[in-house]
């Protein structure tokens, strides 16, 4: 409230006694309205303050659409991108993940503790640029380029059609290990349900509670999908708690995809930026992206779901390959597992969405490559680049920088590679350390053509009894 104001307004009512008593007794009313009227702007002025002081305590706010059918609120803004596809800016206190029953009065943490913001830097100074690698240029999406990102207090969400299916992940790469025929039956009403997907895959040693994160930086290739309508191919980095048998399996789980069914009208054979989780082994919970209530996100620039541009492929014959880094990560102080690309802090998956991964401990860290087939016979669609891992720089995808949190003694640290997961060598390979890249930290090339132009992979028989389990 403004005194001077008051003061001015008190002058002049003294000044009113000289009149006669009808006008005192009106001036009296004026003020006092005048008083009132003041009194209310001054406690809308406080409040608008807290909020702009303070976004820090935006609490989540479950929106319902005119059918009572839980979504993001409404869009402030939308934009169509020079692809073609659509984001809209919804409000961060809106976002889906208000829905989520764990997060009721949710208050939005919008960026990491000062913990974990150290964490990252004990990392040991291994990399150097050469012109051997290559970052995407500026952000490596379109939304960022061309619109500069939602407005503050806003997050950009790809748009989808709203009666698309939610689809649903299939079990992770662990998932196979000791994989009976009826473990993938679990959930017949799953949209990836089906044959069994191949996998090129490194791990670190599995230890219960034994990682507090972990980290990468990926090639983003653009491989050949043969069986567009169904099939998919990935590059990723799985957070793993909790166990198959108990169905009480948690994950955390970032990368690129190329999955056409699941983005239909969004350059569908692009890769997509993605993110998944679920808390139950992947039969009724998680989702993709902001599809379902789960993952806050905070920044207002990254499109979970949007194209990663440009991208290598291998028409290309490129001299390097673009890529992009992640970091998952727990801090105690939200509690959270945040999500760090390229430096950026785009949200988090809250420890009360999970069961097994809620301490802040995981189990399993996985990073590699992964297709899903149509059918049980060899498919076409490559993995990586959909060169054999041998192929090295710069055809071949690589996942390089692989780093992990390390829960006793708090520091992070470069991998040593202690498992590898491949379904079929015929089909798709890893090679790690491959080629003695001395400034890429710890690194594997993946991937390979599936059954495309190669006989040796279209004569194999994917069943599961071709995995080569982690050793
Ligand atoms: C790779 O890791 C090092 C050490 O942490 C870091 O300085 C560098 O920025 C990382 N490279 C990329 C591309 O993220
Ligand atoms: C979001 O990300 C962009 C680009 O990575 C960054 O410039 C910006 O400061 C971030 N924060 C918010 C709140 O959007
Ligand atoms: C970068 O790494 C290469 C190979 O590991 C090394 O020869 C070179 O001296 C390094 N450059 C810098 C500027 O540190």
């Amino acid at each position: 409230m403004d005194p001077t104001r008051l003061v001015r307004s008190s002058a002049r009512a003294a000044r009113s006694l000289q009149l006669g008593w009808r006008v005192v007794i009106a001036m009296t009313c004026v003020l006092l309205l005048l008083l009132l009227v003041k009194s209310s702007q001054a406690a809308g002025t406080s409040s608008t303050l807290q909020e702009e002081v303070a976004p820090s305590s935006r609490r989540l706010q479950a929106y319902r659409d005119s059918t009572n059918v839980a979504r993001h609120g409404p869009a402030s803004e939308s934009f169509q991108l020079s692809d073609g596809s659509w984001v809209d800016c919804v409000p961060i206190e809106q976002q889906i993940a208000a829905h989520e029953p764990n997060l009721q009065d949710h208050i939005i943490r919008m960026q990491p503790s000062s913990q974990i913001l150290m964490n990252n830097i004990f990392l040991p100074q291994i990399d150097n640029v050469s012109d051997k690698q290559q970052q995407l240029p500026q952000h490596p999406q379109l939304f960022a380029r061309e619109h500069g990102g939602c407005r503050e207090g806003f997050i950009p969400v790809q748009r989808s059609d709203p009666n698309q299916q939610l689809f649903r992940k299939h079990q992770g790469p662990a998932a196979d290990r000791g994989m009976t025929s009826t473990t993938s039956m679990k959930n017949p009403t799953s949209a990836s349900n089906g044959p069994a997907h191949d996998y090129a895959v490194v791990a670190v040693p599995s230890t219960t509670g034994g990682y507090t994160g972990q980290g990468g930086v990926l090639s983003v290739n653009g491989p050949y999908i043969g069986e567009p309508s169904s099939e998919f191919s990935l590059s990723q980095l799985w957070t793993v708690a909790g166990s198959y048998q108990l169905e009480n399996l948690n994950t955390a789980e970032v990368g690129w995809q190329v999955y056409p069914a699941l983005h239909p009208s969004q350059q569908p054979l692009a890769p997509h930026l993605f993110i998944y989780w679920t808390r139950d082994a992947y039969l009724s919970t998680g989702c993709y992206n902001l599809n379902c209530p789960g993952f806050v996100q905070v920044n207002s620039t990254w499109v979970l779901g949007g194209t990663l541009a440009p991208y290598t492929t291998l028409a290309q014959k490129a001299k390097f390959e673009y890529e992009f880094s992640i970091f998952v990560v727990f801090d105690s102080g939200t509690p959270g597992w945040w999500l760090q690309i390229q430096g950026t802090w785009v949200g988090y998956w809250p420890s009360s969405i999970y069961t097994t991964l809620k301490a802040g401990r995981a189990d399993n860290l996985e990073w590699g490559g992964e297709i899903a087939p149509a059918s049980t016979t060899p498919t076409t669609t490559g993995m990586g680049s959909g060169a054999f891992a041998s192929a090295g720089y710069p055809v071949a995808a690589y996942q390089r920088n692989v780093s992990y949190g390390d829960a006793a003694s708090g520091n992070w640290y470069y991998a040593s590679f202690t498992g590898e997961a491949v379904t079929n060598t015929n089909c798709y390979t890893v090679g790690i350390q491959q080629g003695g890249y001395t400034n890429w930290g710890s690194y594997f090339f993946f991937g390979g053509p599936g059954a495309l132009n190669n006989p040796a992979c279209a004569n194999t028989l994917l069943e599961p009894e071709n995995l080569e389990a982690f050793s």
